[in-house]
């Protein structure tokens, strides 16, 4: 079969390259299968039954681009015309760059092929002259392509015990592709799935990150619960979902919950952070469940254990420590707030509040708010929806007219401590305090004028004289 997939000049660079250093080189893996899906791809893996690193080398200094050599890997890029170009040597041993063994060289294309992850990640062009750009897919993977399969192709439990991260890929691609895992895999994952703990975890938080970037999250995270992987690495996540009943009452499922959440705000926003918020925002269910005889199952302050909950995730997950999990934390311990705006009456000073506390990120809030209305019934879902955009019409109307959503209290620290001839002390906080509070409240306005009467005001209450 031969395919016009390889018509960058960079591939006959490469072509002529390996014919002049006596090796055969080929492109694999994504590249190869992004061509066949019709998705872009910048990633160009060659690989070289030789050294790979002589190659990029090689060709390098015909590109006039400079070659990054990773050694320990045995692989070597370089960037050329937008393209990132990887060589390595074909291996008769795992193919995985991380994994722990030492890695076997001097391989043939097909004991390379062989060690690779799936079917689909195995596919390969060849770049000889005599057979220019011929497909060369041992194990059927544009068939798996076609039927939408992911497959390994050696026996699974060699593939994953290779590299255990694969098990996670797997389940990455079919969320990703929107294909199904092969029964066999299945089952080897599940057998194996204790072997996650030699991973490290950046590795599967890179993982989980792209699972919650794929167009339907909710496939990838429920393979994850049913293949037992997710419990592995994120068991607050898994320990949501079961349903318990008393007096014949039931909660709704916590897990099926959290996973249409985040598929309903997959198509509101990329935002990565915003999905992370969504895959965590009831974690402290389970911690803040109660049966109260006679009202039934309760949550209450579920969203501030939760919040509470975040760094240790974070850590565990080894993922930055930092303003993107404050934001997470900062999310899911207001995810309640405009909700219960909704149900009270909508004040102006409660509205003010939210603004306050959410500042900057209110909208990503109402996004959140948004996709965690989940309910069956389609008329409680319709009246909820119209007092949100009831919400979302008075934060535009109350944000004009105040001006809370990054609020700077009009009267500062310095001012007042000139204005009583003070030094730092506590009534200086008092004052300002009651400032804010005064504004949010709509007792005054949030302007110079009415905030200084109010500061000579509080100051005078507390004893203090006006320094003239
Ligand atoms: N590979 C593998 N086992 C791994 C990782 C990678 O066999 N644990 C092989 C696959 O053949 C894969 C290729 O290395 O196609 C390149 O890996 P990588 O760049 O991580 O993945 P891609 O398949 O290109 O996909 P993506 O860029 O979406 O990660």
């Amino acid at each position: 079969m031969s395919i016009n997939f390889l018509e960058h000049k960079i591939f006959d660079i490469v072509s002529t390259t390996a014919k002049e250093n006596g090796v055969r080189a080929f492109v694999i893996g994504g590249y190869v299968r992004d061509c066949f899906l019709a998705r872009p791809c910048t990633d160009i893996d060659i690989v070289v039954e030789g050294s790979g690193i002589e190659i990029a080398k090689a060709v390098g200094k015909k590109v006039k681009s400079n070659v990054s050599i990773f050694k320990n890997f045995g692989t070597a890029m370089l960037k050329y015309d937008g393209l990132e170009i990887e060589f390595v040597g074909a291996r008769k041993e795992s193919y995985s760059h991380n994994s722990r063994k030492p890695i076997v060289e001097n391989g043939t294309l097909k004991e390379d092929q062989e060690r690779r992850d799936f079917t689909i990640n195995a596919l390969a062009f060849s770049l000889q002259e005599e057979d220019y750009g011929n497909l060369i897919d041992p194990f059927g993977g544009v068939a798996d392509l076609q039927n939408g399969i992911i497959r390994t192709p050696l026996d699974p439990d060699i593939t994953y015990s290779d590299d255990p991260l694969r098990m996670i890929r797997a389940i990455r691609f079919a969320a990703q592709l929107g294909f199904s895992i092969s029964e066999e895999s299945l089952r080897s994952i599940k057998r194996n799935k204790n072997r996650l703990e030699i991973l490290s975890r950046e590795r599967i938080a890179e993982e989980m990150n792209k699972i919650l970037m794929s167009p339907k999250p909710s496939i990838g995270l429920q393979l994850l619960q049913d293949c037992e992987l997710l419990e592995q690495f994120l068991p607050q996540l898994s320990r949501l979902q079961g349903v318990e009943t008393q007096e014949g009452r039931g909660h709704k499922d916590n897990f099926a919950h959290t996973l249409q959440v985040v598929d309903n705000i997959t198509t509101q926003t990329d935002n990565l952070w915003l999905r992370w918020a969504a895959l965590l925002h009831d974690i402290g269910k389970p911690a803040s469940k109660r049966y109260e005889p006679g009202i039934g199952w309760t949550f209450h302050t579920h969203e501030f254990i939760g919040a509470k909950m975040i760094p240790g995730v974070f850590k565990q997950m080894k993922m930055p420590l930092n303003e993107k999990m404050k934001y997470v934390q900062k999310l899911v311990a207001l995810h309640l707030r405009p909700t219960a705006l909704v149900e009270d009456c909508v004040t102006d000073s409660a509205i003010r509040r939210l603004l306050f506390d959410a500042g900057d990120d209110i909208d990503d809030l109402m996004i959140l708010c948004n996709a965690d209305i989940t309910s069956k019934n389609e008329n409680k879902v319709r009246k909820i929806k119209e007092n949100f955009a009831l919400v979302t019409r008075k934060l535009v109307e109350v944000e004009a007219k105040d001006a809370i959503r990054n609020f700077q209290n009009p009267i500062t620290g310095e001012l007042i401590m000139e204005y009583f001839g003070i030094e730092p002390s506590r009534p200086i906080g008092i004052i300002k305090e009651a400032i804010k509070e005064a504004i949010l409240e709509g007792e005054i306005e949030n302007n110079f004028e009415q905030a200084f009467a109010l500061m000579k005001i509080k100051g005078e209450e507390l004893g203090l004289v006006h320094k003239k």
